[in-house]
Order: C-alpha cells, then sequence, then structure tokens
C-alpha cells in the first residue's frame, strides 16, 4: 500500500507558468534537460522534497514529476534515479509511471510546447489547417522539437474550450479562439522567444459562456452555510435529506450520492476520504471547468459537508491537467477557506471537525477520470482501473473508505445543505431529481453551458443554442449515445440519455464519418493497455475506420467492426473499453450509408498485400516472372 502525502499543497504547482521562474527562455543546446549531472539532480530532488515539508511520500510521485518536468522540460534520467532512491521504489517504476502521463516525458520538449486541441468540435472549427499553418510557419515537424529546442507543436485530446475553440495549451497554459491571425501572432512570440507571461493577456481569457441558468447555477448561498447546516441538523439528518432529494452523481453514471456516502460512512476504518472528480477528459465536456472558475467556494463546501458525514479529515480535488491554469485560483480559494475557519482544524468553531483539502494534478490521461484509476493516480501511480469490488467505499485511497464524487455532484448537496431536499425535488423527474449542466458544441449559434431540468427534451435544447438542420447530436461524448433526427424527442435524463453534460451537435453538412474517425483515434490513444479486448480490439476496430475513409473497405470489414465491437462491449476491464467502440456500433446501424457510400466495390478485400510481401524474396532470387507472384483473382463486385 502506498504511503499517503501530508502535504501535497506544500509543493503545488501554484506559480503559473508566466511567474519568474519561467522567465527566462532555455535553448536546446542549453538546456538543462538534456545533460543533468547527478550531483545537480540530487540538490534539486533534495530541494523538491524539502518543499514536500513532509516525509517523501511515494502517494505524491505523479506531481513530483510533474514539477520536474516544469523545470526541465522533460525528466531527465538523473532525476528519476534520485527521486525513485529517496521514495524508496524502484527506478522502474517511476519510468512506468512517466510513460503513462502524455504530458510527462523523458527527453525535452521545446521551450514552447504547443499542444493543439484534437477534439471533432475543435476541428469542425479549423484546427486541422491552423495546425498545419503553424507547424509551417516555424517549421516543425509536428510532435517534433525543432532542431533549435525552441518549439513543439502537436494533438493532445480535448481540452474542454469546445465553446470557445479551436483551442489549444502553451505550455500546460489554455488559448482560445485561435484563428489565423492569432496563430501568425503566437508564432511570431516563439520567434521572439517572448515570455508566455508577456504575451497578450486577452488571448488566455477563457470565458465561462454560461446561456442559461437554473437553481444550481442561480441560487447562491452563503459561504459557510452549509457547513452551519450540518452542524445544526446533524450528519445523519443532512444525509437523510440528500437522500430525500433524490441527488444522482453528475458524473455520468447517476448512483444515488446519499447511498455512495452512507456505504462509506458505515464501513469501519480510521481514516476516511473525501475525493472530488475533476478529470472533466470526456470529449466536448467542459461545465466542471466553469464550475471550478465560478463556483469553487459552494464545491468545497460540498466537500466539507461530506467529510463532516463518513469523518474525513483530507479531501483531495483531482484536477485534469489541461485545467492548469485554473489552480492558482483555486488554491487561493482554499486558502481563504482556511483563513474564514472553514478549513482546517475545529471548523466553525467544532472541536474536532478537522478537514482540509489538496488539489492533485492530472497529467493527460482520460482514464484518470474513472475512479479507480484516479485513484491509483492520486497514489502516484499509472492510471490503471482497479478490479472492482472492493469498491472505494470500502477500500478507496490508500486503502481506506474513500467517497468520490463529481465537481457538480457536490455543489448539489452543498445547496441541499442550505436549501432542502424540495429545492432538487422541485426539478427534474421522479428518477432524475433536479438540472443537469450541459456543454453544448459543435453547429449551433450559441454554444456554451447550459442549465436544464431533468427531462429537458433534445430539440427543445436544439432550439435553444440556435442549431438548424441537424443531422446528428452526440450525447455524453465520444463515448455516448448517438441521435438521429428522429431521437430528438428523447430527453436528458437517467432514465432516458444520461450523459456526464456532453452534448455536440453536427449539422447536415458534416461528414459524420469524420466524427467516429475521431472517436475512435481518441479511444486507441487513451486506452490504458491494461487489457487485450480495449486495447487490441479499439486498434483493430480504429484501422478498419482507416479503412473504410480510404475507401479499401468491404461489407466483411463492416462485420468485424460489429464483432470487435461487441466483443470489446462485453470483455473489457472497464467502462472506457466497454464503451469505445459506441459511437461506430450505433453509426453502423443508425447512419449505414455513411460506410456503404464509402465502401470498395468488392465484397473481401485482402488486408494484406501478400505479393508486395513477397518482393524482396523475388529481388534475392532475381525472379520476377508470373509464376512468382500470388495471382490476384478479383471477386464480382457484391453491389448491383
Ligand atoms: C473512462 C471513464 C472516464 C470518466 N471520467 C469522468 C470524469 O472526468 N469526471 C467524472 O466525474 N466522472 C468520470 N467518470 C465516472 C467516474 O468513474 C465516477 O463514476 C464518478 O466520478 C462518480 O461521481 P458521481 O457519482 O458524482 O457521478 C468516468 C468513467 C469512466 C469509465
Ligand atoms: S478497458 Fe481499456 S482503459 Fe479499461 S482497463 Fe482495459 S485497456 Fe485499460
Amino acid at each position: 500500500m502506498q504511503e499517503p502525502p501530508d502535504s501535497i499543497q506544500q509543493i503545488s504547482l501554484t506559480a503559473p507558468p508566466w511567474t519568474d521562474d519561467n522567465e527566462s527562455i532555455a535553448t536546446q543546446e542549453t538546456h538543462p534537460g538534456y545533460a543533468l549531472q547527478m550531483h545537480q539532480a540530487e540538490s534539486f530532488i533534495n530541494e523538491l522534497l524539502a518543499r514536500a515539508d513532509a516525509r517523501p511520500a511515494s502517494g505524491s510521485l505523479l506531481q513530483y514529476l510533474c514539477l520536474i518536468q516544469r523545470q526541465y522540460s522533460c525528466i531527465p534520467e538523473t532525476t528519476v534515479h534520485v527521486l525513485a532512491e529517496r521514495l524508496s521504489i524502484p527506478a522502474s517504476q517511476v519510468f512506468s509511471v512517466i510513460d503513462f502521463y502524455t504530458f510527462l516525458h523523458r527527453t525535452p520538449r521545446g521551450d514552447f510546447d504547443i499542444l493543439f486541441s484534437n477534439n471533432i468540435t475543435d476541428r469542425m472549427l479549423g484546427s486541422q489547417a491552423l495546425f498545419g499553418r503553424l507547424c509551417q510557419i516555424l517549421h516543425v515537424e509536428p510532435g517534433v522539437p525543432r532542431a533549435d529546442g525552441r518549439v513543439t507543436v502537436d494533438w493532445t485530446s480535448c481540452t474542454g474550450l469546445c465553446d470557445q475553440g479551436p483551442g489549444m495549451l502553451v505550455n500546460g497554459i489554455a488559448v482560445s479562439s485561435l484563428d489565423e491571425k492569432r496563430i501568425n501572432e503566437i508564432a511570431e512570440q516563439v520567434e521572439n522567444k517572448t515570455p508566455l507571461k508577456q504575451w497578450p493577456a486577452d488571448w488566455f481569457e477563457i470565458k465561462d459562456n454560461i446561456q442559461r441558468r437554473d437553481i444550481l447555477l442561480s441560487d447562491q448561498i452563503v459561504n459557510g452555510s452549509a457547513i452551519e447546516a450540518l452542524i445544526n441538523k446533524g450528519a445523519e439528518n443532512l444525509l437523510q435529506a440528500i437522500e430525500q432529494s433524490g441527488l444522482r452523481g453528475r458524473g455520468g453514471a447517476g448512483f444515488p450520492t446519499a447511498k455512495k456516502w452512507r456505504f462509506c460512512r458505515d464501513t469501519k476504518a480510521d481514516d476516511y476520504y473525501v475525493v472530488c472528480n475533476a478529470d472533466e477528459g470526456e470529449p466536448g465536456t467542459f461545465k466542471d471547468r466553469v464550475l471550478l472558475n465560478s463556483y469553487a467556494d459552494n464545491l468545497f463546501e460540498g466537500m466539507t459537508v461530506c467529510a463532516g458525514i463518513i469523518g474525513a479529515k483530507k479531501g483531495y480535488l483531482y484536477l485534469r491537467g489541461e485545467y492548469l491554469y485554473l489552480r492558482e485560483a483555486l488554491e487561493e480559494t482554499l486558502q481563504q477557506r482556511r483563513q474564514s475557519g472553514l478549513l482546517g482544524n475545529n471548523i466553525l468553531g467544532q472541536e474536532g471537525f478537522d478537514f482540509d483539502i489538496d488539489i492533485h494534478l492530472g497529467a493527460g490521461a482520460y482514464i484518470c477520470g474513472e475512479e479507480s484509476a484516479l485513484l491509483e493516480s492520486l497514489e502516484g501511480k499509472r492510471g490503471i482501473p482497479r478490479k472492482r469490488p472492493p469498491y472505494p467505499v470500502n477500500q478507496g485511497l490508500f486503502g481506506k473508505p474513500t467517497v468520490i464524487n463529481n465537481v457538480e455532484t457536490f455543489i448539489n448537496a452543498a445547496k441541499i445543505a442550505v436549501f432542502g431536499a424540495d429545492w432538487l425535488r422541485a426539478a427534474g423527474t421522479e428518477q432524475s431529481a433536479g438540472t443537469k449542466l450541459l456543454s453544448i458544441s459543435g453547429d449551433c449559434e450559441r454554444p456554451g453551458i447550459y442549465e436544464y431540468p431533468f427531462g429537458t427534451s433534445v430539440s427543445q435544447i436544439l432550439a435553444d443554442c440556435g442549431a438548424a438542420d441537424t443531422q446528428a447530436v452526440q450525447v455524453a461524448g465520444a463515448a455516448g449515445t448517438t441521435l438521429t433526427a428522429d431521437a430528438f424527442e428523447r430527453s436528458i435524463c437517467f432514465e432516458d440519455l444520461a450523459t456526464g453534460g456532453s452534448f455536440m451537435v453536427f449539422n447536415q453538412q458534416r461528414e459524420l464519418l469524420a466524427m467516429v474517425k475521431n472517436f475512435s483515434d481518441f479511444f486507441r490513444h487513451e486506452s490504458c493497455g491494461f487489457c487485450t479486448p480495449c486495447r487490441v480490439g479499439g486498434a483493430l476496430i480504429n484501422d478498419l475506420v482507416n479503412k473504410v475513409m480510404v475507401g479499401h473497405a468491404t461489407q466483411l470489414d463492416l462485420e468485424e467492426m460489429k464483432n470487435i465491437g461487441s466483443l470489446m462491449q462485453q470483455a473489457s476491464h472497464c467502462g472506457l473499453g466497454a464503451t469505445a467502440p459506441n459511437a461506430v456500433l450505433q453509426t453502423l446501424e443508425k447512419f449505414p450509408d455513411i460506410y456503404t457510400a464509402r465502401l470498395a466495390n468488392r465484397s473481401f478485400e485482402p488486408a494484406f498485400d501478400i505479393d508486395a510481401a513477397l518482393a524482396p524474396s523475388r529481388k534475392i532470387t532475381r525472379r520476377d516472372d508470373p509464376g512468382a507472384h500470388i495471382a490476384y483473382e478479383p471477386e464480382q463486385s457484391s453491389k448491383p
């Protein structure tokens, strides 16, 4: 079992990358990451661990690695060995963690590490052309640091900027609303070695973009009022209120929140944990970004109420690496809450009510949104989903009972504490009480955040966001449901269309196969690789989608996609693999024409060219006569 860190916030990445320590832009030749001597690595790691102000904890491994990466733009091998020795873990474990997370690297990236968001909605807004343009102006090959080490330009999975895309991250910091002009200017800043701090501030402005508010976003609570309600009503009464409210998890699966908290509370242990899942990696989802930006106090209040109910002393906010730019303000909010007696020891004067929250930064791995993978990551390991049972409520973080909830769930809980169960019950449906935040993007006039009572129809939402001529809606992200126009009367709720909040709109002009390909690329990239159905099945399906795209697929390939997809759904170890083929399977059923229109004019086309593979043998034997070739008899077309 891993050792719990005492104080992650002590070593947190509080300084954003444009502060003084990032002012000097090193060049690749002088790049410290290249040839870091052992004594330099030792002194850096010593300082790092001293700043941790606690016994070195292997649970903080990922956080240490993020800091090393920020210092050297990679994790030099010498630091790996020193860190491994100090944490008493094998160096191979450290290397395996580095290799797991997309944002960590063993070799230096460019001084400006530029990552374009690769979501389909960014692509629909022209990100591909902008990516090509930037590479061209800067003379860089995608994904490869320029020879002088100045810059790397690459892709990354959805950055959660779909309402104001195309988006990118520069040294981890989000830049939105890209267009040709901005790309030219960014290239200029890079060539001039302008420190990020001096880039125009408005490039980094990320708007909340709230288009529709309902009870969650409108009804305000005073800081501390939910904690006061807990103290006044008592833990059991408040838990009952949450039970009566019918609150269900907003991360997608909709598990009853009070039940989860009760299971955790009823598990006998000496320590309990509260974890907020702010990984928000589902393509097309960005509502937690807004909640973290403008409703952080409510979130921390909800986590504190949960801690009071289950008896936790420690909480973690697992913040996706893509939201690094939100971290400083979140740390400030935590600090203010400590100063106001809303966190720390004896909260609001209650003897023994001790609770504090640390922020843990992710490093670019969608799978870490899956709760058990998230716990592994919090323990400083690779984000490989755990076998369940045991469930986190019984055996979670560091083996202790743990509640994990989505950002939106905790905020709802805080408000129920103040306004009561009926506040939530008044909105929504019998099985889905309250409202849902939707992140709307794609082909509509007004993308952004929309809060709706559960039970609202897709057609209503499309009308509100200014979508016309809609061909399809993708609800719940890449792993979700693809809706055809005849299903637009279906509604957003757990009994019909359950969703974590992603709502992507595609009009009639869109090539839906591009969406399928984008999602299939995404899942191939994001598979953690632990189990064969997802690792291999995802790659095979992706190859077949690509075969369809280039016009070489046949009917047999489509059947093969269905077989592989169904196997993945049944045999994958976790929800990622089980849902990865959804878009392929659903579009094969609901939009068969997008496939058949691209089929090769044969019922079978070999995926492997045996004749071409024999070319080297022919060369060696100096034969090129017809007998040295595999004869290929094209079959009769199965199509009329
Ligand atoms: C691949 C995968 C990714 C997930 N990503 C997230 C995420 O980013 N945020 C989230 O809250 N839940 C995510 N979940 C669901 C979590 O496992 C978990 O159910 C959720 O955090 C529980 O919180 P809730 O009950 O408040 O919804 C994901 C699940 C899977 C399988
Ligand atoms: S289904 Fe995919 S993501 Fe989940 S454990 Fe298997 S390989 Fe990893």
